[in-house]
């Protein structure tokens, strides 16, 4: 923290002086808080403005498309380190010792398993359902099965809660798929490390051995790193306001399954899908570019734009590079789809609409076609993206846990009736 100040000149008051904050890198924050008791709000819809709090666990600055988990550079990771680690690195703060990474990958896999009674709640969805919807609601029900080991205040309970928030996800979001194509579920097994596992629960059947290949579970692995955090975005917001309140782990990740959700958000690899499925030709291009810059249409260009990256997302370049890896291992280098992805790239990024407004691919444009390819169905996009963020999530939990905290309780502009009087009969 440093001595500097901003002074505020509000008509009619005296001066206010308030304290300015510097942090290790990145913008320098004005703290705002003595305001209320002049009787004053910030007004930032949208939080565009708005530092939420103090974080040590991932840097974003979007001029230049940089992306640090712990400091460390998002490409680095994903070209020489796996989601497990990653993870670790999320959590505790610096990179595993071989025996740290050890005790922590058997704590995952100790912790795969469901509750045997938690595959009933399944049997109460229609076989249709979006498996967002079965997440948000086994997810929160987790709590259920745990309520000996619920005190937020005890380190131990919330260690016990982070490594079984991070096991069980790849098995519920397998049972999500398995269920929904009226598969019986695959159990997990403890000789497959992570990736593997959630593709041998995805694919296996009880009929035969699962035959994993290694490059796409790598693959796999890889969009699991690129998904597992991204600084106070909106779910990861969710997650701290809901934690704020003391509710428990399992709920706050459901809360933040459920704002990950929106296809402004995570639901957009999704949507990005069904839009390259509706282009449906490159020559239909130029007409949906121009149905994204018309004000009067409300279609946007899915896997476009970021509010914080006004440059490449660099999850997007490295998403790219493992698109071309896995669309060439599987022989579809030339699946339609990516040749119009790659096309609709090349337009917007040379029009003048999207370099005006800085509109670049973000992490959502390329992963859907990966995992299509490895053939997950597109309504399992964002379970993976949920699936991969809830390390992000449990560590910003975390994170606000270990620190002096209070309740988040943002205030209003109200521009509602003033008082009035209820009418006489
Ligand atoms: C994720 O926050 C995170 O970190 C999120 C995330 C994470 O890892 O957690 O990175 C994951 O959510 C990535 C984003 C996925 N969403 C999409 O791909 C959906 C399409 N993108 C847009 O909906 C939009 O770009 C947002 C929601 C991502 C950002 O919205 P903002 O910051 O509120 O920007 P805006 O709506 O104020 O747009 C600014 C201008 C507007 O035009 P003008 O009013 O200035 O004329 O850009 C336009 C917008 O109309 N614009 C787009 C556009 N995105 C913004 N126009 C066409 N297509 C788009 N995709």
């Amino acid at each position: 923290m440093s001595d500097r100040k901003a002074t505020l000149h509000v008509e009619g008051m005296d001066p206010i002086e308030l304290p300015i904050y510097s942090g290790s890198t990145g913008p320098d924050v004005i703290d705002v808080r003595q305001l209320v008791s002049k009787g004053l709000f910030t007004y930032d819809p949208g939080f565009v403005s708005t530092a939420s709090c103090e974080s040590k666990i991932t840097y974003i600055d979007g001029d230049n498309g940089i992306l640090l988990h712990r400091g460390y550079a998002i490409e680095d990771l994903a070209a020489n380190s796996n989601y497990l680690e990653t993870c670790y690195l999320l959590v505790h703060g610096e990179l595993p010792t071989a025996e740290q990474l050890e005790e922590f990958t058997a704590n995952i896999t100790n912790n795969t398993m469901v509750h045997e009674q938690l595959m009933h709640f399944f049997n109460g969805f229609r076989r249709d359902a979006h498996p967002m919807a079965i997440m948000c609601g086994v997810v929160g029900a987790l709590s259920a099965f745990y309520h000996d080991q619920l005190d937020n205040s005890n380190p131990d309970h919330r260690e016990k809660a982070i490594h079984r928030l991070i096991a069980k996800m790849p098995t519920l979001a397998a049972m999500c798929y398995k269920y929904s194509i009226g598969q019986p579920f695959i159990y997990p097994r403890d000789d497959l490390n992570y990736a593997e596992n959630f593709l041998h629960m995805m694919f296996g059947k009880p009929t035969a051995e699962s035959n994993i290949d290694p490059v796409l579970a790598r693959a796999m692995d890889k969009i699991f790193m690129l998904h597992a955090d991204h600084e106070q975005n909106a779910s990861t917001s969710t997650v701290r306001l809901a934690g704020s309140s003391g509710a428990n782990p399992f709920a706050c990740i459901a809360s933040g399954i459920a704002a990950l959700w929106g296809p402004a958000h995570g639901g957009a690899n999704e949507a990005v899908l069904d839009m390259l499925e509706e282009i449906g030709d490159v020559s239909n291009i130029d007409a949906f570019v121009a149905k994204a810059k018309d004000k009067n249409d409300p279609f946007r260009l899915m896997g476009f734009g970021h509010r914080v990256y006004k440059n490449f997302d660099p999850r997007a370049t490295v998403m790219r590079e493992t698109c071309d890896e896995v669309l060439e291992l599987l022989g579809v280098e030339n699946d339609p789809l990516l040749q119009i992805a790659k096309r609709l790239e090349q337009i917007a990024l040379e029009d003048e609409y999207f370099i005006q407004r800085k509109l670049y691919p973000n992490v959502d444009f390329y992963s859907g076609i990966i995992l299509k390819a490895i053939g997950i169905p597109t309504s399992m996009f964002t379970v993976i993206f949920a699936l991969a963020r809830t390390v992000g999530w449990i560590s910003h939990w975390h994170e606000m846990l270990n620190s002096s905290y209070r309740i988040g309780r943002p205030r209003q502009l109200y521009t509602g009736e003033p008082q009035r009087s209820y009418p006489t009969k």
